[in-house]
């Protein structure tokens, strides 16, 4: 132990001033020297081991004679001729070049290796480097990047560790640079945040060092090409299809609708299924922070929020989106997520002959949702009390819809809840379909159903009525008790 102690102060081996000595008492060596008196935890305590999933089959070997070569080519390549070309271009030049590399070093693989070798390098210098493979695949909903050395994805609702790294901090930090240099961004210690998004439509956020403690924080929510349908749902048992049945009905009827959920609970995925059942000829406005949604519908009109830029300057808020779009003649206002002052807009909106508007919004439980509305109406400013705000609330949201990602990794549709009214200071809600969590399997998975809860006419039946669809509703309802 004390060999140990000796040898370590050999490799700092520098003269300590007295003095020093007390202004740096967190220094390696002042701690060292006297025995530690309240137990300072060992350095490395076996860390949790939390099993990795391959997600590229490459070997160690592999990875050192990639780091060769792509050492070789660095020093022979010219960055600024090449930075000239096109990326098809470029990526030719740096074939050709490797190519040479690998015969002049006679390095000894395989073709199928060789062309990894090839793609890999070609990611590096060209594109997004170790996140190709992931965001190649279309069955991955999010990629979590901790550090240059941990990278999480998300697949059938259940997070996992991959094998894919990065070369160091430096690199990662160099592929964020790239990502967000491509909507006219910079991420860097003097603005460690930032948004962006991917040219397939991916969600970005970037977090760098100082704020991010243990190197840049990279998270992307994939853009799911192909969005799920509400069949897609049902076959999933996210809901039933009598529940299926009574969103279709709210979606078509025009009743105003807030879906709310966790994070990656599904309620982006829900919001675009419900729009689903908007008629063709209705003018729709879409209000989102990164345009996520896929309307089918010809008369769309998609607006987008702006960040500030590096000077802090031409922000375009989700509120500024939600006010224009009142004067734009619209029949539905979407409003992709709802997280501040913009909920007093959308339910004026919602108020005032935009029936069938639709937002989602972050919370836990219908009743929680509310909460949350209420909570932004108050924190936008207005000085209203709270009686008017929540006779505000129910004479303009009439149904919310409750997502949830459950702790088996599905999600579903836990909640279909009508506001009804306010009693005194308290809103009045009903549930009509809820799912009904039984217990889970031995494999882990939760058992349960979706049943309506014996509710026959709810409050928004003259309206279903007023569009044809009452028997329909009936239908539905009656098929799901029991
Ligand atoms: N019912 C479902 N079954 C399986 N996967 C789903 C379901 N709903 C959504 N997903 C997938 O889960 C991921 C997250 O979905 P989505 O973006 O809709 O969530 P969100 O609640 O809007 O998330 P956020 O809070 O980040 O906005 C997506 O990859 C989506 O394809
Ligand atoms: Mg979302």
């Amino acid at each position: 132990m004390f060999g140990r102690r000796t040898g370590e102060g050999a490799i700092e081996a520098q003269p300590k001033p007295a003095a020093k000595k007390a202004a740096e008492p967190k220094s390696e060596k002042t701690k060292s020297t006297p025995p530690p008196k309240t137990g300072a935890p060992p350095k490395k305590q076996a860390a949790p081991k939390l099993e990795t999933i391959a997600v590229a089959d490459r070997s160690d070997d592999y990875y050192r004679t990639k780091s060769a070569v792509f050492n070789a080519l660095i020093d022979t390549i010219d960055l600024s001729q090449l930075a000239q070309l096109d990326t098809e271009a470029a990526g030719d030049e740096i074939r050709d070049i490797i190519n040479e590399i690998i015969s002049i070093k006679n390095v000894q693989m395989s073709i199928a290796e060789q062309e990894n070798l090839i793609q890999d390098i070609v990611n590096d210098v060209l594109g997004y480097g170790p996140l190709e493979p992931l965001l190649a695949r279309d069955d991955i909903a999010d990629i979590m990047v901790n550090g240059a050395n941990r990278v999480f994805i998300e697949v059938s609702g259940k997070i996992q560790l991959t094998n894919v790294r990065f070369r160091d901090n430096a690199q990662l930090m160099n592929i964020c640079q790239r990502i967000v240099s491509q909507v006219g961004r910079r991420v860097d210690e003097a603005s460690p945040i930032c948004d962006a998004r991917l040219p397939d439509g991916s969600r970005v956020n970037v977090i760098a060092p100082p704020l991010a403690i243990d190197g840049p924080a990279l998270t992307i929510r994939k853009f799911k090409k192909d969005k799920l349908t509400m069949g897609n749902l049902v076959d999933f048992g996210s809901i039933s299809p009598e529940g299926a049945r009574v969103l279709e009905i709210i979606g078509a009827c025009r009743i105003n609708t807030l879906i709310s959920g966790g994070t990656g609970s599904g309620k982006t995925t829900l919001l675009n299924c419900m729009t689903g059942f908007i008629e063709l000829d209705e003018r729709v406005i879409t209000c989102e922070d990164a345009a996520e949604l896929q309307l089918q519908q010809p008369h769309v009109v998609r607006l987008e929020t702006r960040p500030p830029n590096l000077e802090g300057q031409g922000e375009v808020t989700m509120r500024d989106l939600v006010k224009n779009c009142l004067r734009m003649r619209p029949e539905r206002i979407i409003v992709g997520e709802v997280r501040g002052p913009e909920a007093f807009d959308l339910l004026q909106a919602m108020n005032t002959g935009h029936d069938g508007s639709m937002g989602t919004l972050h919370a836990n439980s219908p009743r929680e949702a509310l909460q949350r509305i209420e909570s932004m109406i108050t924190m936008g400013g207005y000085n209203l009390p709270s009686k008017t705000i929540r006779e505000m609330i129910v004479g303009s949201i009439d149904i919310i819809v409750q997502a949830a990602r459950l702790r088996d990794g599905s999600r579903r549709i836990t909640h279909i809840t009508e506001v009804l009214g306010t009693e005194g200071e308290t809103i009045i809600t009903q549930d009509l379909f809820v799912y009904d969590m039984s217990g889970e399997d031995a494999a882990g998975k939760i058992i349960g159903r979706h049943k309506s809860t014996g509710i026959a006419r709810p409050a928004f039946w003259d309206r279903a009525r007023y569009y044809g669809r009452d028997q329909d509703l009936a239908e539905a309802l009656d098929a799901a008790q029991g």
